[in-house]
């Protein structure tokens, strides 16, 4: 198999989720729902992927675009059905064979779409579907067959009765010789209940004018679950998360409680970390061996190191070096970048700044576009004054600096190597090094001055 085409249908409103999101960029975990389906076509060899449009059509596209590599689009004006919206990708389908899949059935996996390419070659079909047996087949297509062999597909709501109780069902997931699937989409009508063109007529239009129609049963339904609600796209949710974690407690990563831990598909982690309830690990995180996370941490697109503890805080897109330590209710700001054995401790935000080793900035502290050296203690309650009013300017603290309590340190300034500075100091002017910095009133006692008062 040279060429592997895809289509996926993702023109549909999902009128079902009641949403002004369009369906299929519903999330599933960290991600739109139908990224995951083109992840899987082009990791199972897709060489070309065309994404039917409709609904929306800008913002899937966009979307799309921004998070995918190498996706085509076909525009479906009017929503017709599943058959009107293939015929949309024009020549896209003629020649080779060609996969159609769902944009609302996440779950797919690449493995399954190999064997079926497979079993569809080797049994020289025309045209294969794939079937899976539903505990409840309720809204999905039924396989209707005579004796062993394909006859038709009906929909749920063109089903007779006798029809409704076949619990074989369609999965949406196809594999077409694209010729004929072109040349039978010509002949399709839109004589049903939904006044559709149906794709799954185009097999019965097949089988009739003798080309061979195979089923490819799936052993498990899961994979091809169509998320119609929001129910189902809990469902979802639930398999795709069980999915990652089993992996990832395979692959040597502790999950105490995989049911409240949340990691997206392109997370990685170090084997022997440990992940406690209510992580949201999302994006290009990538966290090291031996870390301990959570509970009740979300991290996106971060790197961490090895050996590091991050409890109860939030980190977006910053960058984290061996044995830190991170929280209780920090916030790691996009552009952090700290280094080794440092301490961020309680209520401590940090944004665009890098803070080098050894560094404690131990509570209730703000940090803004600064670059702060190696071994510098910032004390309780300093803030980085960064912005005044119009522009963003930088604070410089270098190495074995000591920031007394309650610091404001007024940008652009500088803190040279280890110097200090008095508690509740407001600093505006660079400090030398190895100085003391005072910039506050000298206290004043006046004794007596309470009796005087009440007098
Ligand atoms: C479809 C199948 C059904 C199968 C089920 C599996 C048909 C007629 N029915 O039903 O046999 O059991 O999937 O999940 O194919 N779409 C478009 N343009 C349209 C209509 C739909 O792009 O004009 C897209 C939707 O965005 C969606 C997919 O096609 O991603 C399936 O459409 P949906 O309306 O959900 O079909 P089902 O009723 O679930
Ligand atoms: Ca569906």
């Amino acid at each position: 198999m040279d060429t592997l085409k895809v289509v996926i249908l993702a023109a549909g409103q999902g009128t079902r989720m009641k949403s002004n999101v369009p369906k299929v960029l519903h999330r599933v975990l960290d991600k739109p729902m139908v990224e995951y389906v083109i992840e899987q076509a082009q990791q199972a060899g897709a060489t070309k992927v065309c994404v039917v449009v409709g609904h929306m059509s800008k913002m899937v596209e966009e979307t799309i675009k921004t998070r995918c590599d190498n996706v085509e689009f076909a525009l479906q004006k009017e929503q017709l059905g599943t058959g009107h919206a293939v015929k949309q990708t024009g020549e896209f389908i003629k020649g080779g064979n060609v996969i159609i899949l769902c944009g609302d059935t996440p779950l797919i996996r690449k493995e399954t779409i190999t064997a079926l390419a497979k079993f569809h070659e080797e049994n020289k079909n025309t045209v294969t579907v794939v079937s899976a047996e539903a505990k409840d087949p309720t809204g999905y297509g039924r396989i209707v067959k005579n004796g062993d062999a394909f006859s038709k597909i009906v929909e749920q709501k063109d089903a007779s009765e006798d029809e409704k109780k076949i619990t074989e069902v369609n999965t949406g997931v196809y594999i077409f010789s694209g010729d004929a699937l072109y040349d039978a989409l010509g002949k399709l009508s839109n004589n049903n209940s939904q006044g559709e063109y149906y794709l799954t007529d185009t097999l019965e239009i097949i089988a009739k004018q003798s080309g061979k129609v195979g089923i490819f049963k799936a052993e498990e339904f899961d994979e091809f679950m169509g998320i119609n609600n929001k129910l189902q796209l809990a469902d979802a949710n639930r398999v795709m998360k069980r999915r990652i974690n089993e992996q990832l407690m395979l692959d040597g990563v502790t999950i105490t409680d995989p049911e409240n831990t949340y990691i997206g598909s392109d997370v990685k982690i170090g084997a022997d970390t440990i992940i406690y309830p209510g992580c949201m690990l999302e994006g290009k995180t990538e966290i090291g061996v031996s870390c301990i996370i959570g509970p009740n941490t979300k991290i996106n697109s971060s790197k961490v190191a090895d050996c590091v503890t991050i409890n109860s805080s939030v980190l977006d897109r910053a960058e984290i070096k061996s044995y830190t330590t991170v929280g209780p209710f920090a916030y790691l700001r996009p552009d952090s970048k700290i280094g080794e054995h440092v301490r961020i401790g309680d209520f401590v935000e940090i944004k665009n700044s890098v803070i080098d080793d050894g560094t404690k900035v131990s509570h209730l502290t703000y940090v803004g576009d600064s670059d702060v050296g190696k071994c510098v203690n910032f004390g309780c309650g300093t803030v980085t004054v960064n912005y005044d009013g119009k522009v963003k300017n930088r604070c410089k603290i270098g190495d074995g600096v000591f920031i007394g309590c309650n610091t404001n340190l007024i940008a652009p300034v500088e803190i040279a190597d280890r110097a200090y500075t008095a508690a509740g100091s407001t600093i505006t002017m660079n400090v030398p090094e190895d100085s003391l910095a005072i910039a506050r009133n000298r206290q004043e006692n006046k004794e007596g001055w309470r009796k005087n008062k009440d007098k």
